[in-house]
């Protein structure tokens, strides 16, 4: 495992349909003519890597994460040929580089974002082009506090009380920024919020959004701890709402020099 987390890829698999649908909405802002290479970032299971696969019927995809578990399932959903490596996207190396990256509901699980954008353009190609979304500032507040709140007290307050967690949910100026001294031109990162009600919020807070809380719990406070983080967020209605915000990211590696888009294109 290469991730700041432990991941549950058969039940992610199965629950992760909000999550695709966020993927595809990012995948329709990257143009593809279909026969591009691609790489997947913190692919998952595949969901959206399929979808992507899809669009590239004279292409090629890798899918990259650094979940074992997680690349298990994609390997079972994706056709053969596709390549899958488990690697942490801080030391992304498959070879060679492609025409585009794709990232999807993963950068807020890597700390150290300057490592990961310097890894991303080394990746591409020049001329290629980073199209991503993640966790931006924000991004699950509602279910942050009332964990914490649950975590301050009773069995679970030795285990989580004062535990900052491992998330990096960046503001638009930072990500710009940080995108620039990677190296990336056409910079553009803004946030949109996509409250999400799960149809089975228990087990979509234990594999999704609490996943971390729960690797620092024992297992016999687990279902505990999720039960009481439900409680605290169901509104009248009874429902769970997960107040995602999503920070979105488009990016290009400068083109080589001389060709039509160095010399003043976009
Ligand atoms: C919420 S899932 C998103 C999966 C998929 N992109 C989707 O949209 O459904 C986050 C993924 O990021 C991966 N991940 C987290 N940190 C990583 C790292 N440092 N290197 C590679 N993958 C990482 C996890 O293993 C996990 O599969």
């Amino acid at each position: 495992m290469t991730t700041t987390r432990d991941w549950n890829g058969r039940s992610y698999d199965r629950i992760s349909e909000f999550m695709e649908q966020l993927g595809r909405d990012v995948l329709d802002r990257l143009v593809l003519t279909g026969d591009e290479t691609v790489l997947d970032a913190g692919c998952g299971t595949g969901r959206v890597t399929q979808a992507l696969i899809e669009r590239l019927p004279r292409g090629h995809v890798i899918g990259v994460d650094g979940s074992a578990d997680m690349i298990a399932v994609a390997a079972e959903r994706l056709p053969e040929e596709t390549e899958l490596h488990v690697q942490d996207l801080c030391e992304l190396d498959v070879g060679r580089q492609v025409d585009a990256i794709l990232s999807t509901a993963t950068f807020h699980w890597i700390a150290d974002h300057d490592r990961l954008f310097a890894a991303l353009h080394t990746a591409l190609k020049p001329g290629g082009r980073l199209v991503a979304q993640c966790g931006g500032v924000g991004n699950v507040d509602a279910v942050h506090a009332a964990a914490a709140q649950v975590g301050a007290r009773g069995p679970y307050r030795e285990h989580l009380a004062g535990w900052r967690g491992p998330w990096n949910f960046s503001t638009p100026a930072d990500a710009e920024r940080r995108l620039r001294a990677a190296g990336f031109t056409d910079v553009s990162a803004w946030v949109t919020e996509r409250p999400a009600r799960p149809e089975e919020p228990l087990e979509y807070l234990s594999t999704i959004v609490l996943g971390a809380h729960l690797e620092r719990l024992p297992a016999a406070l687990r279902d505990a701890f999720v039960d009481d983080v439900a409680t605290a967020l169901r509104g009248e209605d009874g429902h769970v709402t997960i107040d995602y915000v999503r920070l979105n990211l488009d990016a290009a590696k400068r083109p080589p020099s001389g060709s039509p888009s160095a010399r003043g294109g976009h």
